[in-house]
């Protein structure tokens, strides 16, 4: 840090050295192995041949029980005899047994372990479905998440697994993003927090994570074949922080890599993306694994420093013997990415032989489950206190979804499930009184249609079967249920998943038939002086505005895992009062998303055929991030684009005052500390989540209108009961990254810290100041687009 103004040379390169001394801090810490462990890696290295090493920086190759032979590229026909220790699960490790290095097992997440269920009926392994993690950011409870992460860890141990691929972290850049399910946030500060806290509970129970997909994987069309091509301001301050955080904050053992270029270079070939950025600049000290097939250069793909190409082909191997004999891949080189590995593979469950039981305590699990989905909905609209509604009330329950829960979202976020509780069963099981002709109608109605879908199998991983039309109700049957029931409830469903984005009609936006349910229920309930709730399950952001003046009360329940029922009446009834609030933006209209011209990106103009990767297929494309910096509400906050609900909004069934905001200094002095009273001003117990906020000076670069800080969540706070919260603001936290000067810079000048309860809801402002530019950080140049980009700007 100084003053770039009085820039000496003397002063640069005592800067240089205090970089170097810092980098080997982080390194230390971030460093998993013991002085015994590192001996040991030594001697089993170098006694390896060409060949062990070549394998032990490619997976065994990938095969589920059920799948059809010579659909995938083919593995090393002498991998054929290893024994599966748990069948269904996404990948396998090479081990080497003469060193005794066992063979490691990956599953994937990352809503809970996935274990395919294509095979033989008594070889289902159930999982606990938790749920998806847009939920769990909704709950913006770091210390909640990180329970959810050691029971999840917790499951796979106990089932025998070593790493589970997930926690996914990647941005929600555009509400149509296929997997934004399996993501957290339009905000990185929320993600990278939230992923550090999954991170930390999982590795707590000994367990390992791969941190997905690195990074930019923002969209789902021909993902193996799209150049995401952005700045490296987005890139830095938007696309890699939330990565940068959770390396920082938990120490991953692992990092995969993703499909997609960025700015004309796969991920898992960046030698700047893995190596100078991810080792280099944070200090990661664990091992990158490609996503499955992705990229296409083994070569390219070890000297980038991805150490294991998943899930394995034996091309992939005889190409890497083949460069370590012609030189393309150092000795050096192949030994280092080894000794990543290796040093992992010593922490893992198998290599310290865990007696796993294969019983993990699901019963315990399905509760942490229905706690954390509670705590995750967002309650969007309450009209003259609709909700909650007390028990014996008796209710008309509208939607498929309300009958046939979406768990979570497809493909291999899933989770093979015992059951999955409905919300017409949630309800029923807190003594609320369902109306049971409907329920029959829609159960006899569902039971049919399923009936005719195809059945599940590896073939309609990527190509899930269109969800079931709505059943058709008469307008008299409207009329008469809303007569004999005292309320309506009708719940509008989405579901996505990998390998194709969502669309605008007919699924961003309502369909034609959701949207007569909807005004004739309302029309039937509200003649009657009744009210009309909406339930959202759904995986990521819709349209809300041109509807929800129809409801009374709208519960956000997004998809809450297999407990998702008994949650959402836990919330419904009030036994838990709603605090989650929203991770992303609600827009008023699609073209109301800063990316919406820039989405999902063109195809460019080739003869290649479109190739196939893992079922899915692709031709190149390109995506250009116009919108920069402006992604979500640093877009609406500052172009003054009104959303129908906004980032970081949430209702309760209580009030909060904000008061006595303090910070601890005028003036920045390396750190600067806030702190606010929280006051239950209303009748019932509840929680609340405090947001800051920091609105930078205008310097040398665009700044957005405010940024999320860092943010906390009181504990439950009886009527009448205050709580002081204290957040702190460290140098970076001020900085925006400079491209010119490729470092972090906060500029000189007064910061206004606003403590919100939304975005848009601040409650209490104070501001300090910061005396001189402060250079935070300087960093590598890369991966500098190779076009010129016209970015937005606002001014
Ligand atoms: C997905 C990854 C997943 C892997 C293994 C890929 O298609 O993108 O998220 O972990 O498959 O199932």
């Amino acid at each position: 840090m100084y003053s770039t103004k009085k820039t000496s040379r003397v002063f640069c390169r005592f800067l240089l050295v205090l970089l170097i001394i810092h980098t080997q801090l982080s390194f230390g810490q971030n460093t998993p192995l013991s002085k015994e462990n590192k001996s040991k890696i030594k001697k089993i290295i170098s006694s390896m041949t060409l060949e062990e090493k070549a394998k032990m920086l490619v997976g065994i190759g990938f095969e589920l029980p059920g799948m059809p032979k010579g659909i995938l590229p083919p593995m090393d026909p002498a991998d054929d005899t290893i024994p599966y220790k748990v069948p269904g699960t996404s990948g396998r490790m090479h081990g080497l047994g003469r060193k005794g290095i066992p063979v490691l097992t990956l599953a994937d997440g990352p809503a809970g372990v996935h274990i395919w269920n294509f095979g033989p009926a008594d070889q289902v392994k159930f999982c606990t479905s938790f749920p998806n993690a847009t939920l769990l950011s909704s709950t913006w409870d770091t210390a909640l998440i990180k329970n959810v992460g050691i029971a999840f860890g917790n499951e796979a141990k106990e089932y025998g697994i070593d790493i589970v691929l997930g926690p996914a972290m990647n941005i929600h850049r555009n509400p149509l993003n296929g997997r934004n399910f399996e993501y957290y946030s339009e905000d990185p500060i929320l993600s990278g927090n939230i992923s550090a806290a999954m991170v930390n509970g999982i590795q707590q129970e000994g367990e390992g994570v791969s941190v997905k997909h690195f990074a930019a994987n923002n969209s789902e069309n021909n993902r193996t074949k799209l150049n995401a091509i952005m700045s490296t301001r987005a890139l830095r301050e938007i696309y890699l922080r939330g990565f940068e955080i959770t390396v920082k904050k938990s120490n991953p053992w692992t990092i995969m890599s993703s499909y997609n270029y960025i700015n004309g270079t796969y991920t898992s070939q960046s030698k700047d993306l893995l190596t100078d950025i991810l080792r280099n600049e944070w200090g990661f000290r664990g091992f990158v694994m490609t996503d499955w097939y992705g990229g296409v250069d083994p070569v390219a793909q070890i000297n980038a420093g991805n150490n294991l190409l998943m899930p394995g082909t034996y091309a992939q191997i005889k190409a890497i013997i083949s460069a370590a004999k012609h030189d393309s891949i150092s000795m050096k080189t192949l030994d280092e990415n080894v000794e990543q590995i290796l040093g992992i593979i010593l922490l893992s469950p198998t290599y310290n032989k865990y007696p796993y039981s294969n019983k993990p305590d699901l019963k315990a699990h399905a509760l942490v489950s229905r706690t954390a989905a509670s705590e995750g909905m967002v309650l969007l609209k309450n009209d003259k206190n609709s909700l909650p509604i007390s028990a014996n009330t008796k209710v008309g329950l509208f939607g498929n979804p309300s009958y046939d829960l979406i768990a979570g979202g497809t493909g291999s976020g899933d989770v093979t499930r015992a059951y999955t509780v409905s919300l017409a069963q949630g309800l029923k099981n807190s003594g609320i009184q369902v109306d049971e002709n409907l329920s029959n109608s829609y159960e006899q109605y569902l039971k049919t249609e399923k009936a005719k879908l195809p059945k599940a199998s590896i073939l309609t991983l990527l190509n899930p079967p269109p969800p079931i039309q709505e059943l058709v109700i008469s307008d008299s049957a409207y009329a008469e249920i809303a007569k004999k029931t005292d309320i309506g409830i009708f719940t509008l469903g989405r579901n996505a998943g990998e390998g194709k984005d969502r669309v605008v009609d007919n699924d961003f936006n309502l369909t034609l038939s959701e949207r007569m349910h909807l005004q004739k229920l309302a029309y039937a309930y509200h003649s009657l002086n009744k009210k009309l709730i909406v339930v959202l399950n759904i995986g990521g952001v819709i349209e809300t505005a041109s509807w929800r003046d129809y409801a009374d009360a709208i519960l956000l329940a997004w998809q809450p895992g297999m407990e998702g029922g008994n949650a959402m009446a836990d919330v419904i009834t009030g036994k838990v009062n709603p605090s989650g609030k929203l991770p992303s933006t609600f827009p008023i209209a699609y073209d109301d998303i800063s990316s919406a011209n820039n989405f999902p990106g063109k195809v460019l103009p080739t003869k290649e055929k479109k190739t196939f990767n893992l079922l899915d297929q692709a031709v190149p494309s390109e995506i250009t991030y116009e919108e920069g910096i402006y992604v979500g509400y640093r877009f609406n906050n500052t172009f003054k684009v009104k959303p129908a609900y906004e980032f970081g909004y949430g209702l309760s069934y209580t009030q909060f005052a904000y008061s006595d905001l303090k910070l601890s200094s005028s003036h920045f002095k390396g750190k600067m500390d806030a702190s606010i009273k929280i006051t239950n001003t209303g009748k019932t117990a509840g929680k609340e989540v405090v947001e800051l906020y920091l609105t930078a000076p205008k310097g040398s670069l665009d700044k957005p209108a405010e940024e999320l800080k860092a943010f906390a969540k009181t504990h439950l706070l009886q009527p009448g009961e205050s709580e002081t919260i204290n957040l702190s603001l460290s140098p970076k936290d001020l900085a925006s990254f400079n491209t010119k000067e490729n470092a972090w810079i906060a500029d000189a000048g007064d910061y206004l810290v606003k403590i919100g309860a939304t975005s848009e809801d601040i409650k209490a402002t104070q501001s300090f100041h910061l005396d001189q530019n402060l250079v935070v950080e300087k960093v590598h140049n890369a991966l500098a687009p190779q076009v010129k980009i016209n970015e937005l700007k606002s001014f």
